[in-house]
């Protein structure tokens, strides 16, 4: 029989936290298509693992090819893509990772009930508002989907033929067209420390 086990009937959020020695949340980074989110939230991913503090990336390429991938871009669709962001978010943060999730997320009611879930888990729910102008993302347009959108080849194309509802009171706001991605990892690392989620 195993005697080196520790186990206990309950285990608590509390309890996780210290043996894991990090706080758990979620970073929600909402924005247009090619406002930079994923490229801040991977530069930012890596910085807190150098630190080492787990912390975990979803974006399209790892949701919307696997768990979602029975999901498009119609509103019903995005609604559904976002909830279940927000529930997988919260697993992670209870976790005691730090969970970076990178999708557009253009409804704010979806967006609240993401950070209601964190809330009532009393897990911190940090949103950043990733904000270029949309003339300059679709003048970067680096996947062409902008000039598809205008060219009528892609339908309810956030922007340009859907609505993006800007986050009215983000816990962080970047302004992307402004300052470098070192500096925006810096300004949510400097939150990150303020709050008191981050020791680092
Ligand atoms: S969300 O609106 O449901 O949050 P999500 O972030 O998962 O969107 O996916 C957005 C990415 O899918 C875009 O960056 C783009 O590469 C691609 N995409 C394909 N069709 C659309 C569309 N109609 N509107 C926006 N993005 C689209």
């Amino acid at each position: 029989m195993a005697t080196n086990i520790t186990w206990h009937a309950g285990l608590t959020h509390e309890e996780r936290a210290t043996l894991r020695n990090q706080k758990g949340a979620t970073l929600w980074f909402t924005g247009l298509s090619a406002s930079g989110k994923s490229t801040i939230a991977t530069a930012l991913e890596q910085h807190l693992l150098s630190l080492g503090l787990h912390s975990y990336r979803l974006d399209g390429d790892n949701i919307r090819f696997g768990l979602n991938k029975d999901l498009g871009f119609s509103e019903k669709d995005r609604n559904e893509n976002i909830r279940r962001i927000g529930e997988v978010s919260k697993l992670f943060a209870d976790s005691t990772s730090i969970a970076l999730t990178s999708f557009i997320s253009p409804y704010r009611a979806d967006r609240d009930s993401a950070r209601k879930l964190h809330e009532e888990a009393n897990l911190p729910f940090v949103e950043i508002f990733v904000d270029i102008p949309v003339e300059v993302a679709e003048q970067r347009d680096p996947k062409g989907l902008y000039k598809k959108a205008r060219a009528g080849e892609i339908k309810e194309f956030t922007g340009i033929s859907a609505p993006y509802e800007e986050p009215l009171k983000p816990e962080i706001h970047i302004h992307n067209d402004k300052i470098s991605v070192e500096e925006a990892v810096q300004q949510i690392t400097e939150y990150l420390k303020e709050q008191k989620i981050i020791n680092i």
